[in-house]
């Protein structure tokens, strides 16, 4: 009995995966980002118990607060979070672990008093040198960032040799990655001077979430999806991230991103990656980058005329969405009033490899679509139907296996059942996994699981330096196809629409619908 609660008790420690004592020193910490997910998921890591006992906050940002002031303003925002529920307590014990120090990014001074601090809190807290960078400013700042930390010893490689703490040092790199191949490497190459990849996490929170993560386990611990996971019996994938919401006061941002670096560059082509990666060979960083870097490579690379028949774009015009009339995307504030940058995005590719040959890929995104909804769908082949033909059964929808992300999680299945009675009626039915109702467990959001692995050292939900490459090199055609014809029909989609027309087209002339969602 009493082994069998030992082996509990390390079992339970060991998937709690309690980090090592450390720093986590966030670049940019008055932003949204920080003050609106960081810090409160920080706080939520707290309150359940999975942070190591000795650990502190280092917040560096431009503007004047003192670490009571910043402590102050961030509380706010964990009082009005409405994922993250209050504990004065868990609050008041947390808050007592962030520090603030004010510096502009690109100041040596900044750096000297960041070092000074942490060898302060090292010694006073017993954080064995261990510390988490985060870089959550806007892009422009992280060369000068990554510059400074190197110069003052704070960088994997730059650190002391003689006398070196004991302990890792980490750096999370917030998307977008760059803002093309080249800017990709370049920022890679300015990572590499002063890090190792091993001390890189890009981060994408897609991959942070519960039920993304469940794609690997769903498709390789079912033995009755896998075989059926190929060309044979698939006809296509459908990808789908839509959002009802409109650019949130990130026109400055927007109008240099669009939708293909935004949403498509990252988001929709990890989830493109892990519906059609071979099995790795074990669940474990490298194993599983190196198998997606391999679909990453299969997807067929556009050539300009290609462009123009795989891919669409569109942006929205005013229109009504959840029954409130919103503005167009040129109204939004710190927009071009002719701006041609695209808020939706609609793709076919096609995956040239053993699995997948001649299954496509329809990959979509957009904002201000009518809802906001995250899905995958498998749809399979249809038998013969000639069995049916004599009882007059003429047509049939296939087999199709939604992968629900967002809102509603979960995996539904849609088969044929023949309608009660005397004749030979089959109309298709659905069977469904939820996951709210099925498991009743909190769920972690994705950046406090990604923060979680970032801090145990664990690297697989994070992209490698190929990978990003990869991904860009995909994207790159489309954004030249893009740049070199500017669109002359923009503003395409009415708020509250399901994206232009000739996105319809795109799928439709292949004897195919976007799925209604
Ligand atoms: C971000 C994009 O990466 O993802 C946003 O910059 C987008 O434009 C957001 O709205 C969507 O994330 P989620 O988790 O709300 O689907």
């Amino acid at each position: 009995m009493e082994t069998l609660l030992g082996d509990r008790l390390r079992e339970g420690l060991r998937l709690r995966r309690i980090p090592q004592p450390c720093a986590v020193v966030i670049f940019g910490a008055t932003g949204d980002l920080a003050r609106n997910r960081l810090i409160p998921d920080l706080y939520n890591l707290a309150r359940k118990g999975l942070l190591p006992g000795a650990f502190a906050v280092v917040a560096v940002a431009r503007r004047p607060f003192t670490s009571d002031t910043f402590r102050e303003q961030v509380q706010e925002a964990v009082q009005h979070s409405t994922e993250v529920p209050y504990d004065a307590a868990v609050w008041e014990n947390f808050a007592g672990s962030i520090h603030y120090v004010q510096s502009e990014f690109p100041d040596p001074a900044g750096y000297a008093q960041l070092r000074t601090l942490l060898a302060e809190l090292d010694g006073r807290l017993g954080l064995g040198g261990n510390r988490l960078f985060y870089l959550a400013t806007p892009p422009s700042a992280y060369h000068t960032i990554i510059d400074r930390l190197g110069e003052a010893s704070l960088a994997g490689r730059t650190r002391p040799a003689q006398g070196r703490p004991a302990g890792w040092t980490r750096i999370i790199i917030e998307k977008p990655f760059g803002s093309d191949l080249e800017t990709a490497r370049g920022l890679n190459a300015k990572v590499f001077e002063v890090f190792d990849e091993t001390e890189v996490f890009r981060i994408d929170h897609y991959l942070g979430k519960e039920t993304v993560q469940n794609l690997m386990i769903f498709r390789f611990a079912n033995t009755i999806f896998e075989p059926i996971w190929t060309r044979q019996y698939v006809d296509h994938v459908q990808i789908t991230v839509a959002e009802s919401g409109g650019i949130l006061g990130r026109g400055g941002y927007y109008e240099e991103a669009g939708v293909a670096r935004d949403m498509l560059q990252n988001h929709l082509l990890q989830l493109l990656t892990l519906v059609a990666m071979e099995p790795p060979t074990a669940i474990e960083a490298d194993a599983v980058r190196n198998e997606k870097v391999k679909i990453l490579h299969a997807v067929r690379l556009f050539t300009p005329e290609e462009v123009e028949t795989f891919v669409e774009r569109g942006q929205y015009a005013r229109g009504i969405v959840d029954g409130k009339e919103v503005p167009g995307y040129r109204q939004e504030e710190r927009v071009a009033p002719d701006s041609v940058t695209p808020t939706y995005v609609g793709v076919r590719f096609e995956i040239d490899n053993w699995r997948w040959a001649g299954v496509p890929f329809y990959l979509r995104s957009g904002k201000r679509l009518p809802k906001r909804v995250t899905e995958i769908a498998i749809q399979f082949k249809l038998p013969p139907l000639i069995l049916f033909r004599q009882a007059g059964v003429e047509d049939m929808e296939p087999n199709m296996l939604t992968l629900n992300i967002q809102p509603d999680e979960g995996i539904t299945l849609r088969f044929a059942a023949k309608v009660p009675g005397q004749a030979t009626r089959i109309r298709p039915v659905n069977m469904e996994f939820d996951y709210g109702t099925s498991f009743g467990v909190e769920e972690p959001t994705a950046y406090e699981r990604l923060l979680l692995d970032a801090m145990v050292g664990d690297r697989t939900l994070f992209a490698r330096r190929d990978e990003v490459e990869k991904a860009w090199a995909l994207v790159m055609p489309i954004l030249e196809a893009w740049d070199a014809h500017r669109p002359t029909d923009f503003p395409n989609y009415e708020a509250g629409s399901w994206g232009p027309p000739a996105a319809r087209a795109l799928i439709e002339r292949d004897g195919r619908r976007w799925r209604r969602l």
